[in-house]
């Protein structure tokens, strides 16, 4: 048995065509042992009966807060949980989480509870792509909520497009995740994010596009798994407790904030987009159109990944970046190799979906004893998972 064994799950199930699918989960969540607790919304049972569920599952499905033999069902559910996972999770049901509403069983036990939450959205595209539902999504990310993104595929009705929800393996192997105990407790875990600017005079830089996303979420995912997080970035993006933030702009004052820290930091993640070049001078006013079109003479910034590399000290973990719009794992080995780091995580910015600003990204990680991951288009916070599933074994922390 593995990590599911004994676990208590309480496996929610909200009211789309999806809910027959999470027949399936159940039966795989009781088959790797764990105890599941199903809790279906009103409209759930539209789609699949509470007895279907009540057969499969290790006791009977809860279906209302107040119809059941215990006066407060939803407090019990929520405080013995080991985990919660919403398969599928609605439109309704993930904005009701988001503003705290607790008007059925499962809203309620989301919030009666401190286990992990995993939410596996299912629905029409139209309703995936609508801002509130983005809105509310990136809400819980920040929560620390785990997403499993839906896939593209067939939906309800003959349509095709994103939206439908992803495959139970994708959702029992997050389940796992959720349940694994803090694997980098006592590491201490630098990581940058955001984009450089480089001034080239009071009002105008050189900058780039990232938004931090990515960075952040590999120190809130190394924070979640016990790690002592800096996170030197750009941006001013809300990040969780325990998260020690560093704000800077320039390559220069990242190059300080870092190599200040990188000496006893255990793992160093280089996720920011830092600028190659800057002006060799900046303006101290502005200039003037009416001056002609200025020349801006460019020079290279500090590579600090390379240097990192350089500075690397036994037993250290480096782990870079590496935006390519092509051939993108014959660059990756490259930049292994150029600037000394044990992982490269390579993402193909040219790829929808991934790279800079999205929500989600698809990387490749390629490491120097081998390793050779593809990880799929996942949500952001899934791809830090993934990086730090191989950082955490080479510190012997798993
Ligand atoms: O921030 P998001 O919007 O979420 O987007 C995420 C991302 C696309 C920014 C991220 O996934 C990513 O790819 N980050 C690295 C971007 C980058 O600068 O790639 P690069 O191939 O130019 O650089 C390679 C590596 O060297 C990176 O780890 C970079 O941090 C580092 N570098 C680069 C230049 C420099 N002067 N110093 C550095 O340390």
């Amino acid at each position: 048995m593995g990590r599911l064994a004994d676990r208590r799950v309480v496996l929610g199930v909200a009211g789309g065509i999806a809910a027959y699918k999470a027949v399936e989960v159940c039966r795989r969540l009781v088959d790797a042992g764990a105890h599941v607790t199903p809790v279906l919304t009103a409209a759930a049972t539209r789609f699949v009966g509470p007895l279907t569920f009540s057969a499969l599952a290790s006791e009977d499905a809860h279906v209302a807060l107040f119809d059941g033999p215990d006066a407060i069902p939803h407090t019990r559910l929520g405080q013995q949980a080991d985990v919660i996972v919403v398969a599928p999770a609605t439109a309704r049901v993930i904005a009701a989480y988001v503003a705290g509403l607790s008007d059925d069983l499962l809203t309620a036990t989301l919030l009666a509870t401190r286990a992990p939450v995993i939410i596996c959205p299912a629905m029409h595209t139209e309703m995936w792509e609508h801002p509130a539902v983005q809105d509310n999504l990136s809400v819980l990310r920040r929560r620390g909520v785990h997403i499993v993104e839906p896939e593209a595929g067939r939906l309800a009705g003959g349509d095709v497009g994103m939206g439908r929800l992803a495959d139970a393996d994708r959702i029992i192997a997050a389940v796992e995740r959720a349940l694994t105990a803090p694997d980098l407790g006592g590491l201490r875990v630098l990581v940058t994010a955001g984009g450089t600017r480089e001034p080239i005079d009071p009002v105008r830089f050189i900058g780039n596009r990232s938004s931090g996303k990515q960075g952040h979420a590999v120190a809130e995912e190394a924070a979640h798994r016990g790690a002592k997080v800096v996170l030197v970035t750009t941006t001013d993006r809300a990040t969780t407790a325990g998260v020690d933030v560093i704000r800077v702009d320039t390559a220069a004052e990242m190059a300080d904030a870092v190599f200040a820290r990188s000496e006893e930091a255990d793992v160093v993640v280089m996720a920011a987009a830092v600028a190659d070049f800057k002006p060799s001078t900046t303006r101290d006013r502005k200039i003037k159109k009416s001056d002609g079109i200025p020349e801006v003479v460019l020079e290279p910034t500090v590579d600090i990944l390379a240097e990192l590399g350089r500075r690397k000290r036994a037993g250290q973990v480096i782990v870079g970046f590496a935006a390519e719009t092509h051939d993108v794992r014959a660059n990756a080995r490259r930049k292994l190799e150029d600037k000394r780091v044990d992982l490269v995580v390579a993402n193909d910015v040219a790829e929808p979906g991934a790279g800079f600003e999205h929500d989600t990204n698809r990387v490749l990680l390629i490491g120097r004893d081998g390793t050779d991951v593809d990880v799929p288009m996942s949500d952001k916070r899934e791809v830090a998972r993934a990086i730090l599933d191989v950082v955490a074994p080479r510190k012997g922390m798993a």
